[in-house]
């Protein structure tokens, strides 16, 4: 029996060959091809490990494999080729178990190892066995999760999902613990991986990944060009690891990857180390892929993260992002003190910021009662927003499965603005920064269409709620900081409409936790 998560690319070929053999396949799907070739090789005398062994080093692409045999029944051998799909390795009291994502482990064992690509694992009851495909020894060092059994069990709560919004608080404060000071005011990075020369060598950064990953690198692009002064660039790694990109040693990519296994994400990380790139991940579990290919990794600290739709993992990669933002600004000469005392000051207050953006959510059962049935939403936001509209949209997308779309406002006159229309909410972020005016005016103009407009505002602007059918308020704070508070409403907002329109908020249809195939 075989397990099966990538592409076989010449499965076609190799398909042929096995058929001219004699073998008869069921079915039309790639996978298929890997069993019969192992059994062909058993039938020739080799051992299940010997026989896949021989079959991995025969496939191509990107494949993570976990193989079975009646023959051998005390035996599981798994390879992992290319960057698809995890394998880890948990490891308990006589007993090893495996699967594809350290959720399903955490139950059972808190002793992990990840497969890198090229190794082969041959496991039994008590022990495993790591080698490379190509037959030579693997010294592989294991981790210690400390995430504790019962992270990974609901609670209280009906949903994961509402379970690790509630985490918030507490995820962000692990986030900076240890890495800002109070007295003076100063942001540590202890594992960070470059000497104080380095980081002035860098002359820009590139940010990557994916989906609410890269949302969470939209804003952190800002960040690090004014408190930084770093000319910042942000790309989807599908897009970057497929372009020319010109890089050099001076270039600092940074990848945000929570789950670390991110095939794009890892593929674009393999381009930017072939041209010389230095690299830092953001990722949140010890030992996965992205953190072996970097040259050094912040761990995001948001803990076990089992809901398909992140939230937590966005929040605290946010957070680190404005960190290491003020770590390199601070670091390059550019942060002046007064400003990293004011950032230093905020970040104390932002756990309980969180708490209280949570302590009452009645108010999204009744939005959510009143709007969950529509077809289509808009969410416009500008500046450090805009990300944040774009993370509103594909939240409530990918739970409620209503269309969503999220803008930069100020491309509403160049075409989304002839959607507007009574039957269009618009979720617009109105912070109080110095783009303030410009979003009234969106919100001005969503109105005379007759759309109706659900404002994320600061606590006291009166403008705003004269203008908008509802007002989400979030505590009053500086602009930098407003996008880290405009994602809890952007998740409970698309949390209670899923609920009220009854899906499956944990597991939305369609959709991975790691997306470990391109
Ligand atoms: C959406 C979501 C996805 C992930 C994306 C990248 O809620 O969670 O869009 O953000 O698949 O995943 P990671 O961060 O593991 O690379």
């Amino acid at each position: 029996m075989v397990v099966h998560n990538g592409i076989f690319e010449n499965y076609l070929d190799l398909k042929r060959e096995l058929a001219d053999e004699g073998h008869i396949f069921n079915s039309q799907t790639d996978a298929e091809c890997i069993p019969h070739l192992i059994e062909s090789y058993m039938n020739n005398g080799c051992s299940l490990e010997e026989a896949t062994r021989a079959a991995a080093s025969r496939i191509d692409g990107a494949n993570a494999v976990v193989v079975l045999s009646r023959k051998e029944p005390d035996k599981i051998v798994s390879f992992k080729l290319g960057n698809a799909g995890g394998i880890v390795i948990g490891y308990g009291e006589s007993e090893m178990l495996l699967a594809s994502d350290i959720a399903a482990l955490l139950p059972h064992v808190r002793t992990v190892a990840y497969l890198a690509v090229g190794e082969m694992a041959t496991v039994t009851r008590k022990r495993v066995q790591y080698t490379r495909i190509d037959g030579s020894a693997v010294k592989k060092s294991t981790a210690r999760v400390s995430y504790g059994a019962l992270t990974a069990t609901k609670g209280e709560y009906k949903h994961f999902m509402l379970k690790e919004i509630h985490e918030q608080p507490d995820a962000v404060l692990d986030t900076l613990r240890g890495r800002v000071q109070f007295d003076p005011p100063g942001i540590t990075l202890p594992d960070f991986p470059f000497s104080d020369d380095r980081i002035r060598s860098f002359n820009r950064a590139i940010i990557i990944g994916m989906g609410t990953s890269l949302h969470a690198g939209m804003v952190g692009r800002m960040w690090i060009e004014s408190l930084a002064g770093l000319a910042c660039e942000v790309d989807n790694s599908s897009e970057f690891r497929y372009r020319d990109a010109v890089l050099d040693e001076n270039t600092l990519v940074i990848s945000i990857s929570q789950s670390g296994e991110t095939a794009d994400t890892l593929g674009a990380m393999d381009l930017a180390k072939s041209r010389g790139a230095r690299q830092l991940t953001l990722c949140n579990y010890e030992g996965t892929q992205s953190t072996r290919v970097a040259d050094g990794v912040l761990p995001i600290r948001a803990g076990l993260e089992i809901s398909v739709a992140g939230t937590k993992t966005f929040v605290c990669s946010l957070v680190t992002l404005y960190a290491l933002a003020a770590y390199l600004g601070v670091k390059r000469g550019y942060l002046s003190e007064e400003r990293l005392a004011n950032i230093v000051q905020e970040l104390l207050h932002l756990p309980e910021m969180i708490g209280q953006l949570l302590s009452d959510q009645s108010q999204y059962e009744r939005l959510a009662l009143k709007y969950g049935r529509r077809a289509n939403f808009l969410f416009l936001g500008r500046g450090k927003n805009y990300p944040l509209a774009m993370e509103g949209a594909l939240k409530l997308k990918e739970i409620s499965y209503i269309h969503a779309e999220g803008y930069p406002a100020g491309e509403m006159k160049h075409g989304p603005i002839s959607l507007i229309d009574r039957k269009m909410p618009v979720v617009a972020l109105v912070p109080q920064d110095d783009l303030y005016e410009k979003m009234l005016s969106n919100v001005n103009e969503v109105k005379a269409r007759r759309g109706s407009v659900v404002a994320v505002a600061a606590e006291g602007d009166k403008h705003i709620s004269e203008k908008a059918d509802e007002v989400i308020w979030i505590p009053k704070a500086s602009a930098n900081i407003t996008p880290i508070l405009n994602a809890i409403p952007m998740q409970l907002l698309a949390y209670y409409i899923a609920v009220e329109r009854g899906c499956d908020v944990d597991q939305p249809r369609n959709l991975a936790k790691s997306v470990t195939v391109e």
